[in-house]
Parts: structure tokens; sequence; C-alpha cells
């Protein structure tokens, strides 16, 4: 499976860093943004893939583990440096866990909310991503 990270633009200068993402940043249109915040560290977050949603995940504070399936492998990927991010593509399942205290995880979507594009059930995403390979 390719692990896609996106290096995100910084300002640097002695006070400090200013990491910006505009839209050419990701390969998609900025819809949403929303941010996993106050994650107990016992949490398992996520559990879920998504039929067309994309997102980059972004650590902005702290860090967490994320599992991605894609039916066939599974490969972990630990984010913890606010201007690394992880591009997850539709159909992947993911799980987020191990969140440091203070953790925060920028999540930058594709679309609007809808609970339409979530498979929730690993077996159907498993027979989700064989009908449509
Ligand atoms: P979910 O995406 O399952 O959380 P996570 O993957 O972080 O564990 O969302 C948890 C609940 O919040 C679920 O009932 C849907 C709701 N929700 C919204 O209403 N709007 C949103 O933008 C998101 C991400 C979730």
């Amino acid at each position: 499976m390719e692990i896609q990270i996106i290096e995100i633009p910084k300002i640097k200068n002695s006070k400090g860093n200013i990491g910006v993402i505009e839209n050419d940043v990701v390969p998609f249109d900025i819809k949403r943004v929303y941010y996993l915040y106050d994650v107990p560290s016992s949490a398992k977050r996520g559990g879920h893939a998504h039929k067309a949603l994309q997102q980059l995940l972004v650590p902005l504070s702290g860090s967490f583990d994320v599992v991605l399936k894609d039916g066939t492998e599974e490969v972990t990927v630990t984010l913890n440096k606010p201007d690394k991010g992880l591009l997850i593509n539709s159909n992947i399942w993911r799980e987020l866990e191990n969140f440091s205290s203070g953790a925060v995880c920028m999540v930058i979507a594709s679309d609007v909310y809808s609970e339409d594009d979530y498979i929730r059930d690993y077996n159907d995403f498993l027979e989700y991503v064989k009908a449509n390979k």
C-alpha cells in the first residue's frame, strides 16, 4: 500500500513557524475542516472507510497512530510532526489510536459530512473493495 505523506508548506523565522494549507497542497477541493482533541489515550477512533471522501490528517499537536487497511495489506503510520500530513484515499479502512496527551488531529476533507459515505462494518468494507476493484 502506498503511504502518502504530504509536506505542509511553512513560513519559518525566529518567531516560530506558520503551516499553511491552501487548495494546491491536497489533490482535492477542500470542503470541510474538523479536528479531534481531548482524545483519551485508550480510545480507538475511526474504524471505518469512506466510499468517496478523501482526507488529509495533520497532527497539529502531540502524536497518534493511524492503522490503514486496503483489504490486502495493513500499515501503521505514526503522525507526530505538524508539518507532515497523511493523505487517506477513499476505500481505505482506518483506525486511529495511541493518542498522546494533548494530541490534536486536524482533518482536511474533500466533502461535507455524509453518513451515507461511511462503511462502518469491516466485512462490508472487504466486500465493497472486492466489488469495486
Ligand atoms: P466518526 O467519523 O465516526 O468519528 P471518528 O472516525 O473520529 O472516530 O464520527 C463520530 C460521530 O460524529 C458520528 O456520529 C458522526 C458525527 N460526525 C458529524 O456529525 N460530523 C462530522 O463532520 C464528523 C467527522 C462526525
